[in-house]
Order: structure tokens, then C-alpha cells, then sequence
């Protein structure tokens, strides 16, 4: 049987976790979102108050609404905070060690009857579920980028999760309004398993010379209809977050389509990540973005 959920926590203020917070105090639920250090979550706390107050301004919402989400939201930097949350929801870096460490540490704060959810990409949900003391209570809950617009989250079963916090995360999810996807364990999921091969291509067709950045781009959005072309979707997930997603997917599937392409290695050497660093495939410190000539 699902379990009500009314305070959610959520770990990182990051490029997804401030909207997973978002989403979660709209729906009504009271939000505490932990980060390392007080800089961090601030620059955090106001990505949310800008989408907040850009609803605002376009009449998406009114002021009063806005002003009673952002008061459901509470930052912190202790886990100590955490410790009557209902669900906990984890947004940090794609990193197992660094995931893993955290969540020891949560699992010992957090009563015990609530759910862990784990946002990643790509990782394995079971390899985190095993090392907290609730194996069966910890779920995938992956939002997509932006959290505040993707309508999907997949809600993942890994082999330990229990009937109940399956069914407590999925409805969760749907209290969101999500369109929310059940599936499995399995590196990537549904949407990455996809989505990834796919950017990973593009930068192939790019390596091969068969169109320039931007002509790749705009070939995919007039000709296949999607919002946005694969080399700009890649900036905007972030380079770092792709070369991770695909290192673990290859891992997993030794497989060619999943391999990182050698343009992408030396992008992420040369720390370009994408939008979030200024530069990636394209050079973001103008007012248009212009291709990158330094690929
Ligand atoms: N945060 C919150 N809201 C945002 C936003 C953001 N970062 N970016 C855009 N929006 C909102 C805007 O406020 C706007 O709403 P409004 O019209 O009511 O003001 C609406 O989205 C449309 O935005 P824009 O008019 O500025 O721009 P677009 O129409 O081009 O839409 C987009 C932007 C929604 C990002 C669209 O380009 C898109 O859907 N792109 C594809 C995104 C995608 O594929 N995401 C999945 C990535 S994979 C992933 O996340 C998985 C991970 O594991 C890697």
C-alpha cells in the first residue's frame, strides 16, 4: 500500500535537485533541501525563486501561490534536518563513492519507515539500496532536465524494493503530476539507454564531418521534430553528466553505440561541460550562443 507522503527532503540544489524541490512545493509537500555549504544552496534557493517569479510575471501563477511554495521550502546544510522526511530524494553529484557515503550517513538520521529515492542517470539503484539499512524501501525516482517542465519520471524497481515504497514512490510522482513510468534496474533505464547512443552519435556525425554543429542541430529539429538538436541537448544536460552516463552504460553493455566518442574525452579535459560552464559545443558568454571552434 502506498505510504502518504507529506515531508519530502531532498539532497542537492543542483541543476536537478532545485527542481525536483520546486515540483515537490507545488504539490503541497513541505521541502527541506540540504547542500554542502551555504553558497551552494543559496545559488540553489534562488534558480527556484526565479522560476518562481518568472511564473509569476508570465500569469502562470499568482503571487499568493508563489509566495506559499516558497515558504514549503526550507535549505539547510545539516542532515540533521532531514531526520522526520518521509521520502528523501537524492540529487548529487553522479558519483557511486560520494553517493554511497551520503547516504550511510542519512540512513543513520532518517527515521526508518521512510523512502529513499535516488535520482541518478545511470548507476545502479541497487548497489545504493545495499548499503543502507532499508533495502527494501529505496526506489529510482529519475526526473529529467528541467525537472519544473519534463512531464516524465521514471520510477525505478530494483531488486530489493518492496511492493509498498514502489507503490508510494509512483504515487508520489503522479501527486506531481508527472506522467510517472515504472521500470527496471537496468543502466540508463528507458529514456538514457535511448537518449544517450543518440548525443553520442551526433558527436560521431560531427567527428566524421558530415554537418557542422550547428547544421546537425537544426537538421534534427526541422526534420525530426525535436525541441532541441542532440549537440545543444548535450550541453544542456551537461558534458560531464553525459561522459558519466555513457562510461557506466559502456560498462555495463560493452557496447560500441554507448562508447564515449574521443571528442567528448577532450571537451571534458579541457572542462568545457557544457551551458552550466559557459562552454561546450557552443561558446555561451554572448547574448546567442556561437559554435565552439575549438571543435
Ligand atoms: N527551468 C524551469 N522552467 C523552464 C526552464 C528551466 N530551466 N527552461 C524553460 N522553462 C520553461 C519556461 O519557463 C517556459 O514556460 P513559459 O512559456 O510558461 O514561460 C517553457 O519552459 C518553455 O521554455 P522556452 O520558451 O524558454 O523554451 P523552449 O520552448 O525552447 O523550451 C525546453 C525549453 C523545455 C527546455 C525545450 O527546449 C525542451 O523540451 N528541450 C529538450 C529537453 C530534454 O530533452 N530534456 C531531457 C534531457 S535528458 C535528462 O534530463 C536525463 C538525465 O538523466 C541526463
Amino acid at each position: 500500500m502506498a505510504q502518504k507522503i507529506e515531508r519530502v527532503g531532498v539532497l542537492g540544489a543542483g541543476l536537478m535537485g532545485h527542481g525536483i524541490v520546486q515540483v515537490a512545493a507545488e504539490a503541497g509537500h513541505e521541502v527541506v533541501v540540504r547542500e554542502l555549504d551555504e553558497a551552494t544552496l543559496q545559488k540553489g534557493l534562488g534558480k527556484v525563486e526565479k522560476q518562481l517569479a518568472r511564473a509569476v510575471e508570465k500569469g502562470r501563477s499568482s503571487r499568493e501561490d508563489a509566495d506559499a511554495v516558497r515558504a514549503r521550502i526550507r535549505g539547510t546544510v545539516h542532515y540533521r534536518d532531514l531526520a522526520d522526511c518521509d521520502l528523501v530524494i537524492e540529487a548529487i553529484t553522479e558519483s557511486l563513492p560520494l553517493k554511497l557515503e551520503m547516504w550511510r550517513e542519512v540512513d543513520e538520521i532518517v527515521k526508518p519507515d521512510a523512502v529513499f529515492a535516488t535520482n541518478t542517470s545511470s548507476l545502479a539503484v541497487v548497489d545504493q539500496a545495499a548499503v543502507t539499512g532499508r533495502p527494501e524501501r529505496f526506489v529510482g525516482l529519475h526526473y529529467f532536465n528541467p525537472a519544473q517542465v519534463m512531464k516524465l519520471v521514471e520510477v525505478v524497481r530494483c531488486v530489493t524494493t518492496g511492493e509498498d515504497a514502489f507503490q508510494t514512490a509512483l504515487e508520489f510522482a503522479r501527486g506531481e503530476g508527472k506522467l510517472a513510468i515504472p521500470t527496471r534496474d537496468r543502466a540508463g533505464f528507458i529514456v538514457n539507454r535511448l537518449l544517450v547512443p543518440y548525443m553520442l552519435d551526433a558527436i560521431r556525425a560531427r567527428e566524421e564531418g558530415v554537418g557542422s554543429i550547428a547544421e546537425i542541430d537544426e537538421a534534427m529539429k526541422a526534420g525530426a521534430g525535436h525541441p532541441m538538436g542532440p549537440l545543444t541537448l548535450a550541453d544542456f544536460v551537461g558534458l560531464d553528466t553525459l561522459g558519466s552516463i555513457c562510461e557506466v552504460l559502456f560498462d555495463e553493455f560493452r557496447e560500441r553505440r554507448f562508447a564515449q566518442p574521443p571528442a567528448l574525452r577532450k571537451m571534458l579535459s579541457a572542462g568545457w561541460f557544457g551551458r552550466k560552464s559557459g562552454t561546450g559545443f557552443y561558446d555561451y558568454s554572448g547574448e546567442t550562443p556561437t559554435e565552439n571552434p575549438g571543435i
